[in-house]
């Protein structure tokens, strides 16, 4: 049985009609940017998540530009963040002609470690990013109290943490902004590209729903140079299809990774460390192993599915490479990388799917073990 990584199939099949009948309301209404259906979804998001405003964009690098823009961090400011994460975080500090800094991880949780990140704080650092990656919650309460000693904004990178809830509250919910990414195979995904800022700061929220609709304050007047950043009907209504789901979904992320860590717990690979209930909500599974590569070429030629998130730290892109130290320069995202191996992991996965994972992965390891007592035999 080959066990893919993510099956989006599966995921839409049970929604199909209602997605039909969602499409067909926006189809009938004639419009078709940034109305109705957007602003019912902001609603319902910010409801949700238990804040004052929501306000949708283009997709989650724009969620991120916006929310530095509209912190005020600009030319001449140093943003700090991690290595270990998708290029958009990086991005987005470069897109607002600020300076990113590297922080290094915590090789446990593979998240921002505040003790480094307190290392890098110059007079010029005006925000963090600490980026909920893999959808585990950062020590918010590490980070948002560097924030109030050092006078730092925190923009959080949710973009893979919807729904995920520590220290008594939601990512995205701790610092000034919290950004979010509905890219279709994000724990809240949609049918195409969207985002999210959310914040409880009346004069954030206002200057985001300007600057994503061209800087306009009221119809043709431009207060400011903007952007269109606009979010379309159509991908809200599939969103606000999707949205009473999460939670089922996230749980049934959760249970995946029950089954995991009870089939693979000698199988030779590091589990993903977990934290408590909800603090992760397994947007991806990553477990390490010394011998990735090996172990890569085995779930591939068995059908399964494997991917590496990501397997170039930032830092090491070339687009990177002025930003950052070097190699050597964040050695435990550097090592981290090379062993870090993303099993397959999405809401509609079965138990024999993570027992046929398992499986492949043990075999691997016996393999391996064999050979090592066949090599050690004949010495
Ligand atoms: C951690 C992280 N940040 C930012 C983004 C950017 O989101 P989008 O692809 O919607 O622009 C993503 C999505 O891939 C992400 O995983």
């Amino acid at each position: 049985m080959s066990v893919p990584f993510v099956d989006m199939n599966r995921l839409h099949e049970p929604n199909r009609d209602e997605l039909l009948a969602a499409f067909a309301r926006v189809l009938d209404s004639g419009g078709f940017v940034q109305g109705h259906e957007v602003e019912a979804f902001e609603r319902e998001f910010a409801l949700a998540y238990g804040v004052r405003h929501a306000l949708a964009v283009s997709n989650g690098t724009t969620a991120l530009h916006l929310a530095l823009l509209a912190n005020g961090i600009g030319p001449g400011d140093e943003v700090i963040t991690v290595a270990n994460t998708f290029i958009a975080t990086v991005e987005a500090i470069s897109m607002v002609g600020a300076t990113p800094v590297f922080a290094d991880i915590d090789y446990q949780t593979m998240l921002m470690d505040p003790t480094d990140v307190e290392r890098r704080i110059t007079a010029r650092t005006r925000a963090i990013i600490p980026v909920h990656l893999y959808g585990r919650v950062c020590d918010m309460p590490a980070i948002m109290d560097l924030a109030r000693r050092f006078n730092l904004k925190v923009i959080e990178d949710a973009c893979q943490a919807h729904g995920a809830t520590d220290f008594g509250e939601r990512a995205g919910t701790f610092g000034e902004s919290g950004c979010f990414s509905f890219y279709p195979t994000k724990n809240l995904g949609t049918v195409g590209e969207g985002g999210m800022v959310i914040t409880n700061d009346d004069t954030i929220a206002e200057r985001v729903a300007m600057l994503r609709n061209h800087g306009q304050s009221e119809r043709h007047v431009h207060v400011e140079p903007g952007f269109n950043y606009r979010i379309s009907e159509l991908q809200a209504a599939a969103l606000r299809v999707f949205v009473p789901h999460l939670e089922r979904w996230n749980e049934h992320r959760a249970r995946v990774a029950a089954w995991y860590q009870e089939a693979l717990g000698s199988s030779g690979l590091t589990l993903p460390a977990n934290g408590p209930a909800g603090a992760h909500v397994y947007h991806l599974y990553v477990a390490r192993h010394a011998d990735r590569d090996a172990l890569m070429r085995h779930l591939s030629a068995a059908g399964v599915g494997a991917a590496i998130h990501y397997p170039t730290p930032i830092h090491l892109q070339p687009a990177y490479h002025s930003a950052g130290g070097g190699p050597g320069s964040l050695p435990i995202t550097e090592h981290a990388c090379s062993e870090i191996v993303s099993l397959p992991m999405h809401p509609t996965m079965s138990r024999a799917e993570v027992d046929e994972v398992a499986s492949s992965v043990r075999a691997f390891n016996e393999s391996r073990q064999w050979a090592a007592s066949a090599a050690g035999g004949g010495a």
